[in-house]
Formats: structure tokens, C-alpha cells, sequence
């Protein structure tokens, strides 16, 4: 077969016919409640002049494919000026686009292009910290102990007889101490990589410089905001000790003297007010590991943000009981908010979900092991039902929706992940989730651009590809295809606040939202449960027989009873 290439790629055969209601539901001004997500790692969608790292233009020109899988709106992870130490979180110019991607007219047409297909456009922000590049960090160096821009970030003389000691014990997320020496003597915070060096939030100039720069986008035309480290801007008075070596086990369990300060809920409500002056319903995503969902729940108390990522659910195993809790438990803390709940199971920080349920529950979100490849991608597709029939908004991110398995066996040449490099951080296999997605069955980098790709593709990518799923019925892309487009048509998908649960053979969630029912069957065997009514969709084979019906192992069911 003739290789197919970038243009190729663009014609309208990989693409399904476009949802009825795409552009009824872009225009509901509560659009986000119920909204689906999807997730643009912008190195690795789509390259369009060939060099290998995915583009502005790249993702413009594949918009249409967006659109019909019939997502809601487009997230893009960091897109700025950024010496790339951190895959673009480390931000050197807010307002400029990183060569490498494009410049500002390509995000422009972007967003533009975005609107005419009723597609939402939401971008990154990343206020914790910028790049050691970012011009107040570089003049801070430069200007020495005393300069006024050093309070613009945590510069603080060293423990010990000569200042050879880090200010405190912090350690960075990526590994290591949280401290960098400068060669004057003093020191800087980094809760991630050195080269991210954390801005000071108590510093006047922070909170004005970040107002202007949501005004930036905000005049740009995006939709809203996802924001990094939204629960890391304050720090506790004074910087005190943890006072534990334990610090990754306390991580997202407690609260911890850099993250979840109550502090930063002052600034959610400044920017709100920011916000609601635009037109047009734009939002705020919370990236904010809380230990619990109750305390998630207060990033989106009414005055501030609008959703908050839901990470103890995508950390949940694929077991009934524990999913049962985490959605009982969300829903009821953000019943009190009024705010949506949501649901992710994959990112460009955690092993892709069709992995994580390939391997034994219990080994976190980053794991090394391919396990079983079948069996992962049976509950991810049944996974994937089941999150899309719960109430609120869900993420997707790319290429879930081709069942892609994480790349466990990258050479450590080409792995770029900092947190990889600083050892014993709690996120050092990012890379394996970032692998360039696969358009077409062949060619240099399977569609993904005209040359290669930043990270190697594995051999048997094409078989996963776009252009392999598209018209197969059984493929996963389809699943998706026919699941977002059921979700926009039956009105009881992703409404809401609550869940019905009914009685249902252990191992086996089973709810009613109106006249929908989901049935979801985590066990390893199949089970016979009543057949609710009329077969809307399912992940897998099921037989009905005289009212019942039999769901295998894995499997989840979609009916409706109207
Ligand atoms: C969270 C982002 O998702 C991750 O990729 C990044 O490394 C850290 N924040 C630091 O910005």
C-alpha cells in the first residue's frame, strides 16, 4: 500500500458523519456541566511540517476529526515559549507561542477554526512556577542577592556554617531537594524541576502579571483555562519544615505545607471575577491533588473555579466496590458547591488507563509493565462507558480513544521526562504516554507528520491507527464515536447530580439515571442481569435471553428503557 501522507490523512474518509447537535449544545451557556474534554498534548498530535514534533497547525488541521468523535471542547497542554524541561510547564514568555509549535496567528486560526466547528478551546496555565528562562528569574540571577525581582520568587539564604544546606527539607515532586543553589550562595524553591523555578504569590507583581495574562487569552478568544498546580501558589507562612522523609507517601494524602493552602482560594476568586466579565460562559479547571474530594470540592465553591479534576477516580482500580465509593463520595461533595462532578482515567502524567487495568490493582499510576494487553484494553473500553454515563463532565485524553496502551519499553536515550532523570520522583514514566498518536496504517511516523516523531513509535502502531479503526465496528474509535453521539442524544447521559443505584450481582455497578441504565461488570466472570430495556451500546458481546441478559467479564452495558 502506498504510504498515505499528512494530507492524506486530512480526507474526509477518516472522519464520521458529524454529531446533529454539535453546535445546539456549544451554544448552551451551561455547556461545560456536562461537557466532554479532550485532551491535545500538543508535541504529539499532529506535525505539519514534518519535524518530527507535533504543531499549532497540525492540531487546526485536524480539528474536523475532533468534531466528529463529537467532543465538546479541546484542551491544550502548554503551547508557550518554553526551553521545553518540563514538555512546555516550563513557561520562559506567557504570551508567546514556542517556535516550535507556531506562533500567535496560528493560535489564532486555531481558535478561530475551533468556534466554526463549535469546538471550545481551553489552554494551560501554569502559575506555580515559570522557566529559569523567564525574564524575572534570569534578571533575578543576574542582579544578585538584594535584587526586588528575587522576591518575585523564594530566594532564601542556606542552613549550615556557610549556607551549604537547603533553606528546608522540601523535596521536589521529580525527585531530589525542592532547592537549587545560585552561585552567589543563596537558594531558590522548585517544587518540580529546578528549571521551574516557583514564583512567590505573596509579591503584589505575581497576582497583577497573571490577571493581565488571562486577559491575554481571554481577548484571544479561548474558552477557558485548565490551570497546573492550582493547589500549589501558597505556601505556608514562613516555609516551615515537613519534618518527614516520608514525603511521597504524605503526598496527596495530607495536606502538606506547599500545596492546598487555604490561601489560594483568594486568588481563584479574584480571577473568577476576571472571568465573568467575558461573554460567553469561559471556565476554570482545576489541576489540584487534594487528599480528598471534599477538599477538591472547595476549588469549585460558586465564586470560584468551575471544575476540578477528579483524581481519586482515575486512580481507582477497576473493581465495583471502590467505583461505587469514588462516585458515591464525589457526587456528594460537589452537591453542596453546585458544582459539576468530573471523571478522567488518562493524562500525559499517569500510564494510559488501558495499561493501568492490564496489571495487578495497587502499583500506582505509573507502572513499567505492559501486562495483559487484551484484558487491559477490554475494561478500558468498558472503563470508558462507564465514565461517560456518570453525571458531570468527562476528560478524554488522545488516543484513548484507539485503546492505545502506554509504550513500556522505551530506550532511555530517548526518554525526556525531567522527573525521570531526578530518580526517585513519584512521576518518572511520563514518556510512555506521550508517544506521537498514529493517523494512518503506514508511513514514516503512521500520520502523525511527514517525518518522524519525537519519541519512536512502536511497530505495531499503524494496527491502531485512525485510519485502521475508522468503519470497523468493533474498534474502539467506534465505540467512542457511537458513545459520544449517544451521550448527546440521550438527554439522561452526563446530566444531573445523582445516581440511582440498582441491586446487581457482586462486582457488577448498576445505575439508573432516568430512563437510562448502566451496567457496568468489573468481575472476571460474566454475570446474567435483567435486560433493562432497549440495548443502547456495550463494550462488549452481550446475549439477551428471554429478558435477561448475559454480560461478559468486563463489560459495560448501555440501555434505555423509553
Ligand atoms: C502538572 C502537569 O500536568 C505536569 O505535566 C507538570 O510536570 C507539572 N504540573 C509541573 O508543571
Amino acid at each position: 500500500m502506498t504510504p498515505l501522507r499528512f494530507k492524506d490523512a486530512m480526507s474526509q474518509q477518516y472522519y464520521a458523519t458529524a454529531p446533529a447537535s454539535t453546535s445546539a449544545k456549544a451554544q448552551r451557556s451551561d455547556w461545560w456541566r456536562d461537557a466532554v474534554i479532550y485532551q491535545v498534548y500538543p508535541r504529539s498530535f499532529a506535525d505539519s511540517n514534518g519535524d518530527g514534533m507535533g504543531d499549532l497547525e497540525g492540531i487546526r488541521t485536524r480539528l474536523p476529526y475532533l468534531r466528529d468523535l463529537g467532543v465538546d471542547a479541546v484542551w491544550l497542554s502548554p503551547f508557550y515559549a518554553s526551553p521545553q524541561a518540563d514538555g512546555g510547564y516550563d513557561v520562559a514568555d506567557y504570551r508567546a507561542v514556542d517556535p516550535m509549535f507556531g506562533n500567535l496567528l496560528d493560535a489564532d486560526a486555531l481558535i478561530r477554526d475551533a468556534r466554526a466547528l463549535a469546538l471550545r478551546i481551553i489552554v494551560d496555565l501554569v502559575p506555580n512556577h515559570s522557566s529559569d528562562q523567564h525574564e524575572w528569574f534570569r534578571r533575578a540571577v543576574e542582579e544578585g542577592p538584594g535584587s526586588p525581582l528575587r522576591d518575585r520568587y523564594h530566594f532564601r539564604p542556606g542552613k549550615g556554617e556557610s549556607g551549604e544546606l537547603p533553606p528546608n527539607d522540601w523535596e521536589s515532586i521529580f525527585g531530589g531537594p525542592a532547592w537549587t543553589r545560585v552561585a552567589d550562595g543563596e537558594w531558590y524553591l522548585h517544587l518540580f524541576a529546578p528549571e521551574q523555578p516557583d514564583f512567590n504569590w505573596e509579591h503584589p507583581a505575581v497576582g497583577d502579571e497573571f490577571r493581565s495574562i488571562l486577559r491575554f487569552w481571554l481577548d484571544m478568544g479561548v474558552d477557558g483555562f485548565r490551570i497546573d498546580v492550582a493547589h500549589g501558589l501558597v505556601k505556608a507562612e514562613g516555609l516551615p519544615d515537613l519534618g518527614s522523609h516520608e514525603q511521597l507517601k504524605l503526598l496527596g494524602n495530607d495536606v502538606m505545607p506547599f500545596f492546598d493552602q487555604d490561601g489560594v482560594h483568594e486568588i481563584y476568586r479574584q480571577w473568577r471575577l476576571i472571568l465573568d466579565e467575558y461573554s460567553g460562559e469561559r471556565v476554570f479547571v482545576a489541576e489540584a491533588w487534594t487528599p480528598t474530594v471534599e477538599r477538591t470540592a472547595n476549588y469549585v465553591r460558586p465564586d470560584e473555579l468551575h471544575q476540578a479534576f477528579n483524581f481519586q477516580y482515575l486512580s481507582t482500580a477497576w473493581d465495583a466496590e471502590e467505583l461505587r465509593g469514588v462516585v458515591n463520595r464525589t457526587l456528594e461533595a460537589m452537591r453542596p458547591v453546585g458544582a459539576p462532578a468530573t471523571w478522567v482515567l488518562s493524562n500525559h502524567d499517569v500510564t494510559r488507563h488501558a495499561t493501568r487495568f492490564a496489571n495487578p490493582p495497587g502499583l500506582g499510576t505509573q507502572i513499567r509493565t505492559a501486562g495483559d494487553r487484551e484484558l487491559g484494553l477490554r475494561r478500558a473500553r468498558a472503563a470508558t462507558l462507564l465514565m461517560l454515563a456518570l453525571p458531570g463532565s468527562a476528560y478524554i485524553y488522545q488516543g484513548e480513544e484507539l485503546g492505545l496502551p502506554d509504550v513500556v519499553d522505551l530506550p532511555d536515550e530517548v526518554r525526556q521526562d525531567p522527573a525521570y532523570f531526578r530518580g526517585a520522583g513519584q512521576d518518572g514514566f511520563r514518556d510512555g504516554c506521550r508517544v506521537p498518536i498514529p493517523w494512518t496504517r503506514e508511513g514514516s511516523s503512521y500520520g502523525f507528520g511527514g517525518g518522524g516523531s519525537w519519541l519512536p513509535q512502536p511497530a505495531h502502531w499503524g494496527e491502531l491507527s485512525i485510519e485502521a479503526q475508522t468503519g470497523d465496528p468493533s474498534s474502539t474509535l467506534e465505540l467512542y464515536r457511537t458513545a459520544l453521539a449517544t451521550r448527546r442524544t440521550q438527554p439522561d447521559l452526563g446530566a444531573g447530580d445523582s445516581v440511582e443505584w440498582l441491586r446487581a450481582p457482586e462486582g457488577v455497578l448498576a445505575f439508573r439515571r432516568g430512563e437510562f441504565v448502566c451496567v457496568a461488570n468489573t468481575s472476571g466472570e460474566s454475570v446474567t442481569t435483567p435486560a433493562y430495556g432497549r440495548l443502547l451500546l456495550a463494550s462488549g458481546e452481550v446475549a439477551e435471553v428471554d429478558g435477561d441478559a448475559k454480560v461478559p467479564a468486563d463489560t459495560t452495558v448501555w440501555w434505555t428503557t423509553a
